[in-house]
């Protein structure tokens, strides 16, 4: 069942340079698609326009058919920035990750409840009264992650999830994501982690879907890659599969 569809989504910034071109997608509920691509292919402001807070110039984001208003709130879409500051705001980690919550209705035991589940599940406890500001940068993409779970949103679009976090806690996100049933949108560099969670990938460049389709075609396919800026993930070269064989055998 298509749960998002966006059709010829173009989004023109207000200097006149277009980030996005006729941008049409569908992902099916609980599906995990990676979106990859170089700096400044237009990822983000894609994010950006199917949440709603930037307006395209012109197309539509449809959840379960249904047209979505530019510049509203649409509760079963989670947003997880790539810059963690854009995101965090409230005095300690448990109020903001509150937050999402209390706006969706949730008081008293119930909302501590929800917060005490995400925050453990990203593995944040510890730092529940922690002032925001005093968190490391890895702290605060999962405090982000937690403020975005606890709303339960049905499409996940996550920023760059992996970046500054270090190899537990990288470990720790995958498994986690691979634990959820939610659709999610990956934007990412971090090729194997798309490799290990996206059965589908979608590359854009310039603002274009230049390809899509299954994971190991697209990250296996070495010409595509380097004509966007992109290599080959190790697991999928020659090296990578004689690296692995030579693990398993030690
Ligand atoms: N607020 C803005 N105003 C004008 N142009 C912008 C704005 N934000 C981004 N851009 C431009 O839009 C284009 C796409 O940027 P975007 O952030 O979507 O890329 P990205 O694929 O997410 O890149 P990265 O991998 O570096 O995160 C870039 O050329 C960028 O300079
Ligand atoms: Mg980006």
């Amino acid at each position: 069942m298509t749960l998002l569809q966006t059709t010829d989504l173009t989004l023109t910034r207000p200097g006149g340079e277009t980030v996005l071109h006729d941008v049409s997608l569908q992902m099916a509920a609980g599906e995990r698609v990676g979106l990859i691509g170089p700096n400044g292919a237009g990822k983000t402001s894609l994010m950006l326009c199917l949440t709603g807070v930037v307006r395209p110039t012109d197309g539509t984001v449809q959840m379960d058919g249904s047209t979505l208003s530019p510049g509203g709130f649409h509760r079963d879409m989670g947003f997880v920035f790539q810059q963690a500051d854009d995101q965090l705001f409230s005095p300690t980690v448990a109020e903001d990750v509150a937050f999402g919550a209390r706006n969706l209705g949730l008081t008293g035991k119930a909302l501590e409840a929800a917060v005490n589940a995400a925050m453990d599940r990203v593995g944040i406890t510890p730092l529940a009264d922690r002032p925001v500001h005093h968190l490391s940068g890895g702290e605060k993409r999962l405090a982000c992650l937690a403020g975005v779970l606890v709303m339960e949103p049905r499409l996940l679009l996550l920023d760059e999830p992996s970046a500054a976090l270090d190899l537990r806690n990288r470990r720790r996100l995958i498994e986690l994501l691979r634990s959820m049933d939610q659709a999610m949108l990956i934007a990412s560099h971090d090729l194997e982690l798309v490799l290990e969670l996206c059965p589908r990938v979608i590359l854009i460049d310039d603002g274009h879907i230049m390809a899509g389709g299954p994971a190991r075609d697209i990250l296996g396919d070495a010409g595509l890659m380097a004509r966007h800026g992109q290599e080959v993930p190790h697991s999928l070269t020659h090296q990578g599969h004689i690296a692995h064989a030579h693990q398993r055998a030690i």
